[in-house]
């Protein structure tokens, strides 16, 4: 295969490298487009466009496939462990005993957040969406940390990850237990990464939550799955303001915000409620599919569709079987999983979905877990950010370590108005 591409513009010719990845993906470096021809591109959306190279996660949308750091995502199905799985995003490989034992202990050494943080809670309304009191509190949280701005070396890194991996679960749980009015429940410096988490949520003063184990392995589960997707729309976000040299809680303060939005994150609670509207009667799945399939509706069948996976998303099928295995243990049922389930099975026999390679995305089956969880759907996107949170810094840390990073600025096609003049008011229609 060829190592370089020729344009020819205007009877000229210009000659543009062809980069190749380690799993064979090619792509035209533009980088001196520009400088050599006066032309820029045109991507809206970037569909076509690729912002770096990277180590960290590698997709094939075609085949299904995703892997951090070369590890297939199944390979974490049978023992999966959140902690492991940030370590082997942020520093490229999976810890030792040593290093794992290290930075557990750093997890529960910084579960706490500082006290005065508190007055900040009491500033939101109980009814403030919980993403916006995320974003906020991280950002709040950088100013308790001033140390950590300036992240030169790993190990100054590896604190930093501690710091915010650990605190954005107590961050999460005082939001929702500031909403109903519950009293802050301290982190247990006795518990492991996700049942802490629980225990911060649903304890009682005197009487602590203990989570089932089947519940411990699903939530741990579903951080992984959330944990890394190369440059979606968020990671992205985390970029492009960590390339003005701002600091990594800034940074992901901003992928907060980039999540929260309904095509992105926010999809997961989007899906709770289209599978209970259909559940109350209000539509059936079929006139829902319809809805869908109706331009000139604005309805969209949450949770499916995907800007890469034009074949099954390998966390949607692996949530699906979390869901099913959970209940089974639980002994429980929810109407929802089998509303998804038939939603599901009557999109994928349809030829609007199946010409447009429609299929469920990891928000399709995500909402129905933390609903059997006991975790409110306007939390949902609030757990994505918990398990996306390893990924961004990942990313943060990848580009930052660039020493040829330059900062983000994009180009445009400007399509408004030729020279104009002022006019006086005096002068205006
Ligand atoms: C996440 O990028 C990532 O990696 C994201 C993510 C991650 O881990 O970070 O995987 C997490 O964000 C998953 C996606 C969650 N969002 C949803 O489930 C919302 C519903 N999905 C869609 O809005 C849509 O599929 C997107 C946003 C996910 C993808 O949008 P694209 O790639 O811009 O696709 P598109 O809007 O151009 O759609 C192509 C066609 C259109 O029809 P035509 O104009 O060709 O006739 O497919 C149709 C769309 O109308 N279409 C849908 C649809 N999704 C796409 N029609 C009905 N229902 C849908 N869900």
């Amino acid at each position: 295969m060829s190592d370089s591409a020729t344009l020819t513009v205007d009877g000229k010719n210009y000659d543009l490298p062809i980069v190749t990845g380690s799993e064979n993906e090619r792509a035209l470096d533009i980088g001196k487009l520009r400088s050599q021809s006066g032309l820029i591109t045109l991507d809206p959306g970037y569909g076509n466009t690729g912002s770096c190279q990277s180590d960290i996660t590698f997709i094939d949308g075609d085949k299904g496939i995703l892997r951090y750091r070369g590890i297939p995502l199944e390979a974490f199905a049978d023992h999966p462990n959140f902690v492991e799985v940030a370590w082997l995003l942020i520093f490229g490989h999976l810890p030792n005993r040593t290093e794992y034992e290290f930075f557990s202990r750093e997890l529960t050494e910084n579960a706490n957040i500082d006290e005065d943080m508190k007055h900040h809670f009491a500033g939101f309304p109980r009814s403030a969406p919980p993403m916006a009191i995320l974003s906020a509190m991280i950002s709040t949280l950088s100013c308790f940390h001033p140390q950590l701005f300036d992240l030169e070396t790993d190990d100054q890194l590896e604190k930093a990850a501690a710091r915010l991996i650990s605190k954005i679960r107590t961050l999460a749980a005082y939001t929702y237990r500031r909403s109903r009015g519950l009293p802050y429940i301290y982190p247990d410096p006795k518990l492991p990464y996700v049942s802490n988490f629980l225990h911060m949520m649903f304890s009682e003063v005197y009487s602590p939550y203990v989570p089932e184990p089947e519940v411990r392995a699903a939530l741990n589960l579903v951080l992984i799955l959330h944990a890394d997707h190369e440059q979606n729309c968020s990671t992205s976000t985390v970029r492009m303001v960590g390339s003005s040299r701002a600091n990594l809680f800034a940074s992901c303060a901003a992928g907060v915000s980039a999540l929260w939005g309904p095509l992105h994150g926010g999809a997961n609670v989007k899906v709770i409620e289209m599978l209970e509207s259909i559940h109350k009667g209000k539509m059936s799945a079929q006139e829902y599919i319809n809805a869908a399939k109706d331009k000139s509706s604005d309805v969209r069948l949450m949770g499916f569709g995907h800007r890469i996976y034009k074949n099954f998303d390998p966390r949607a099928t692996m949530l699906r079987d979390v869901s099913e295995k959970l209940f089974a243990k639980l002994g429980t049922s929810d109407p929802l999983l089998e509303i998804a389930q038939n939603l599901a099975d009557i999109a994928l026999k349809d030829e609007y979905f199946l010409e447009r390679k429609l299929y469920p995305n990891v928000d399709f089956y995500s909402g129905i877990i933390l609903r059997a969880i006991g975790i409110p759907a306007n939390m949902f996107t609030v757990l994505f950010a918990i398990g996306r949170l390893p990924g961004w810094i990942a990313h943060w840390h990848e580009q930052n370590s660039d020493p040829n990073m330059r900062i983000a600025r994009p180009r445009q096609v400007y399509t408004g108005n030729g020279l104009s003049h002022y006019v006086p008011m005096e002068d205006r229609m």
